[in-house]
């Protein structure tokens, strides 16, 4: 009877695997993030418009990882994309039980002088698209929820006015989340990365933008996973301890002032 019931049950608790979906997965903490959940036996979906980089790194994962990686070469700045790409999965079979809103970019310059078409798809993609992709996979979602703010999160930051907000959004958006799901064993985590060497700063279009030390991409995906592993997942976690000073300072600061100092270091 007890090994019927082993055969029985088997197939099924086989049938249960844990896929963790990540949007930017074509470079810096995208790659990072899935390679390192792909290290721990889920399988991935990986997440961006340049195919042959997430074809290549897809390879590489099942190779070395021995999980299904599964490719989505899609432009997420557009209406609806949640939904969209929700059903291109469910017709595949596949459900994210993990959701990684990392892809994000940011525009750097006075706001006056900043190209229109370039703030709308930085507020789409950063914003909009990271909201409507966790209303769509948030039902199914029993691993984690993280969504990737920045230091720049914690004030305002001129010269990079948009970028600042959007972030500020993400943890704010990301901190209630947490909030409304804190007796549900879902972790939800807002990461905020400083300076990290990926190829944000080519997209950016200079290092102007860049205040404090450098970290890698193992080093902030790093400090994500200990956040998750740890008993009591924070809602928000800063990698990199100078970065968390300055930002936990930020807080206590007025306004006025951290505007200021966020206006001097953050060159036009
Ligand atoms: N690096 C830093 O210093 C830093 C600091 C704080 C926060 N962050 C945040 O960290 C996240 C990851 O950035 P990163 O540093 O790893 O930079 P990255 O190397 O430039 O990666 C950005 C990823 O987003 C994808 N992406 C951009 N536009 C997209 C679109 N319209 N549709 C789909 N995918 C798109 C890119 O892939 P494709 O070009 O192939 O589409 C790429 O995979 C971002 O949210 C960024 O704001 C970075």
């Amino acid at each position: 009877m007890l090994a019927l019931t082993t055969m029985l049950t088997l197939p099924t608790l086989a049938a249960v695997t844990s896929t963790t979906l990540i949007t930017g997965a074509s470079s810096g903490l995208g790659e990072e993030f899935a390679t390192r959940f792909a290290a721990r036996g889920e399988n991935v979906v990986l997440v961006a418009r340049r195919a042959d980089r997430l074809n290549t790194l897809a390879r590489r994962i099942e190779t070395d990882h021995g999980v299904t990686a599964t490719v989505v070469a899609m432009d997420l700045g557009v209406p609806g994309i949640g939904e969209t790409l929700r059903t291109t999965l469910a017709d595949k079979g596949i459900t994210p039980t993990t959701l990684i809103n990392n892809a994000g970019f940011g525009t750097h310059g006075k706001f006056a002088d900043e190209d229109p078409a370039r703030v709308a798809a930085e507020i789409a993609l950063n914003v909009s698209a990271l909201v409507d992709l966790t209303l769509a996979f948030l039902p199914g979602l029993t691993g984690a929820l993280i969504n990737v703010a920045s230091t720049a999160a914690y004030q305002p930051t001129p010269n990079m006015a948009v970028y600042g907000a959007t972030k500020a959004f993400v943890l704010n958006f990301t901190e209630a989340l947490a909030f409304e799901h804190r007796a549900s064993p879902l972790k939800i985590l807002a990461l905020s990365p400083g300076p990290t060497r990926t190829e944000f700063f080519d997209v950016v279009g200079s290092e102007d933008a860049a205040v404090g030390n450098f970290q890698t991409s193992e080093q902030v995906v790093a400090t994500a996973l200990r956040a998750l592993d740890s008993r009591r997942t924070p809602a928000s976690i800063v990698s990199g301890l100078s970065n968390k000073i300055s930002a936990g300072s930020v807080r206590l600061a007025p306004r006025a002032l951290a505007t200021v100092i966020s206006g001097r270091l953050l060159k036009a």
